[in-house]
């Protein structure tokens, strides 16, 4: 895995608290992380989190001055692999539609590398048609989705629609990248 360039979307969910650890076991394995926190991320968990853990601070806004041409334009030029945990039914429906909304789903559709997204919410929402249809139509344009799986949730109910730990989610990155170095 080691000096891959992954940037990281963390929607906002629970689930954002486990993405810490996944990033920082990709900057321990040598790989340069960029992070995009959703308006809804900043609810769950903050921005201080992700710069020491990365070593730069993540991106929130589209009109970044750090970026001239735009983060959706140059993160996504030098991804090797976009991943998005959690995945959000708001984040799922944005990018399945094609939809430029916010930052997180405009690099979306700049992103030409592979993308994993882990899916994570309620049973109910996960259940819901609108949601199948729009993970269905991520599968077809080619995104691996991984999970999610079942177990508590932050709902206190027992079902589908947690999000799979950061093992599988590093697993799925490294067997990806390692067939693309
Ligand atoms: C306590 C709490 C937990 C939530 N967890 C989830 C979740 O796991 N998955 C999800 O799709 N939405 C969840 N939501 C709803 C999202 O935060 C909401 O749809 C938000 O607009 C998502 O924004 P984002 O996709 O831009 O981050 C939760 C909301 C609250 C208040």
């Amino acid at each position: 895995m080691s000096s891959a360039r992954v940037v990281v979307g963390i929607a906002g969910g629970i689930a954002a608290f486990k993405t810490a650890a996944v990033v920082s076991r990709l900057v321990q394995s040598g790989c340069e992380v960029d992070v995009v926190l959703t308006r809804g991320a900043l609810q769950f968990i903050g921005p201080a989190t992700f710069a020491a853990l990365c070593g730069r601070a993540p991106v929130i806004d589209l009109f970044d001055a750090r970026f001239p041409l735009g983060p959706h334009i140059e993160l996504a030029d030098r991804a090797d692999l976009m991943l998005v945990a959690p995945a959000t039914a708001r984040v799922l429906a944005s990018c399945a539609l094609g939809l430029a909304d916010d930052l997180l789903a405009t690099l979306y559709l700049n992103c030409h590398c592979p993308v994993v997204m882990a899916p994570a919410m309620s049973s109910p929402m996960w259940e819901k048609a609108a949601v199948r249809r729009n993970v269905e139509q991520l599968r077809a344009d080619g995104v691996r989705i991984i999970g999610p799986a079942s177990g508590w949730l932050s709902c206190r109910k027992t079902g589908e629609g947690r999000m799979v730990e950061p093992d599988e989610i590093l697993a799925t990155i490294n067997s990806i990248l390692q067939v693309n170095a």
